[in-house]
């Protein structure tokens, strides 16, 4: 098959990748002409796709930001950012912008899918009738259909051909087509009866996530009050071989997904004078987490006698997720906010992330920066970075990830 891919993130280039590897001809389109030009030049910019992986796929994935080029690929995959406006709704301009590209080169026989997270609705609401301005029809000319990509960075024990896929398309054919289209890539094609059940979800897998790890920060928090060790607690919990299902604490959710999606749906919910209680008070606690973690700070910092004006705090990691250089909403980055606010003097490590422009820093070396540090917070625990000597040479760790647990020092405390 001849595959189109519009918009080549995180999302649609492991895809493409996925389908060029499986034989078939890909075509990824993106806006930005530098992923352009280095997918061109056999280089990726995802850690999970790394350059050797382009290599072998022998010129079956090019890249172009023409959408002209799309006009012969009989399947496209819509996979472009899904953000936020500044009043936090959802913000379809991208979306809607693809869309209508798509529309310009649309032809006969072609399937549509959008993988891009979204409330339920859009697929049918704002995608479908752009689309048909073509004056070509839905399920008898073309066919458009709803994936939700289920992608997880740096995941490698469940990849795209061993993580089920569900489609729900505008009608039966739709959802054949895009089941056929799936089923080069995956094992398993989960069928749902409308794109509605398939956008809804996936924002029930997000929502789940984000109500959960809001609930685990919650108890952290109370266990801070409690003197309680809130890890012992979690780990003596997940002893139940039924009925748990295991979420750690930490210093707040980050990434494009979780802190977003729950937006999309409280969104739509309101469309319908229904007021969802549990995503709103997720959110609100989630979001809350990195002001608790700096009032750690500044407690850790109080025993010592110092104040956290002035005083050295060095951060450790400062992407949202471990292995991942990805720093979209960061909590590490509300943390320096806050603590820059304070007028402390922060500085930051993270072998993912070399330098952050917009606060003007540069990740610091760690074997220099630890001796002269007042304070280690460890906000994002990457692999490959020795903690337990984190902890044995700076005056005080504060680790907001439970990685330094089963270490005993009177100069280390956990969240
Ligand atoms: N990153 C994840 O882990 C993840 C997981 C599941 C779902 N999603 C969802 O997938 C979607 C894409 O996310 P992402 O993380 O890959 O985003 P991303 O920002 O990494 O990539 C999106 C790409 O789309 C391009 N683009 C924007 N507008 C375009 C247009 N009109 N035409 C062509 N290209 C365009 C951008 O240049 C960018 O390269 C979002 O809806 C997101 O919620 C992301």
């Amino acid at each position: 098959m001849k595959i189109g891919i519009v918009g080549l993130g995180y999302v649609g280039l492991p895809l493409a990748v996925a389908f060029a590897e499986a034989g078939q001809e890909v075509v990824g389109l993106d806006l930005d002409p530098a992923k352009v030009a280095a997918l061109n030049g056999g280089r990726s910019y995802i850690e999970d796709v790394p350059d050797s992986a382009l290599a072998p796929l022998g010129g079956r994935l090019r890249a172009s930001s023409d959408y002209a080029d799309l006009a012969p690929c009989e399947a496209l995959i819509v996979c472009v950012p899904t953000p936020l406006t500044g009043s936090r709704e959802p913000d379809l301009t991208y979306l809607l912008e693809a869309a209508n590209s798509l529309a310009g080169i649309l032809r006969r026989g072609q399937l549509v899918v959008l993988e891009s997270t979204t409330y339920p609705g859009t697929t049918r609401e704002q995608l479908s009738p752009i689309l048909e301005v073509s004056g070509l029809t839905i399920g008898s000319d073309f066919f458009v259909a709803f994936s939700p990509e289920r992608i997880d960075p740096g995941r490698t024990d469940y990849t795209i051909r061993t993580t089920p896929k569900l489609v729900g398309g505008m009608t039966a054919a739709c959802t054949e087509r895009a089941r056929e289209l799936y089923a080069l890539v995956c094992d398993e094609v989960v069928v749902v009866s409308t794109p509605e059940a398939a956008e809804l979800s996936k924002l029930l897998e997000n929502v789940f996530r984000s109500v959960n790890i809001a609930f685990v920060n919650e108890l952290a928090q109370l266990c801070d009050r409690l003197g309680i060790d809130v890890w012992e607690v979690i780990d003596a919990a997940s002893t139940k071989p039924f009925g748990f299902m295991r979420f750690e604490p930490g210093p707040g959710m980050g990434g494009h997904c979780l802190p977003v999606d729950p937006f999309y749906l409280a969104f739509k919910a309101r469309e319908q004078n229904f007021y969802p209680e549990f995503i709103e008070l997720a959110g609100k606690v989630n979001q809350a987490q990195p002001a608790f973690c700096v009032e750690r700070i500044e407690r850790v910092l109080n025993q010592a006698s110092k104040p956290v004006k002035g005083s050295k705090i060095l951060l450790l990691g400062a992407s949202y997720k471990s292995g991942s250089g990805d720093t979209r909403e960061s909590p590490a980055l509300t943390i320096l906010r806050l603590l820059r606010a304070l007028e402390a003097d922060v500085s930051y490590h993270d072998p993912f992330v070399p330098e952050l422009p917009e606060f003007g820093l540069a990740s610091v070396d760690l074997e220099r920066a630890l001796p002269g540090a007042d304070l280690a917070a460890i906000v994002t625990a990457h692999p490959g970075v020795d903690y337990a000597g984190v902890v044995a040479t700076a005056a005080q760790t504060l680790d907001f990830r439970g990685v330094t647990r089963e270490l005993d020092s009177e100069r280390l405390e956990l969240l």
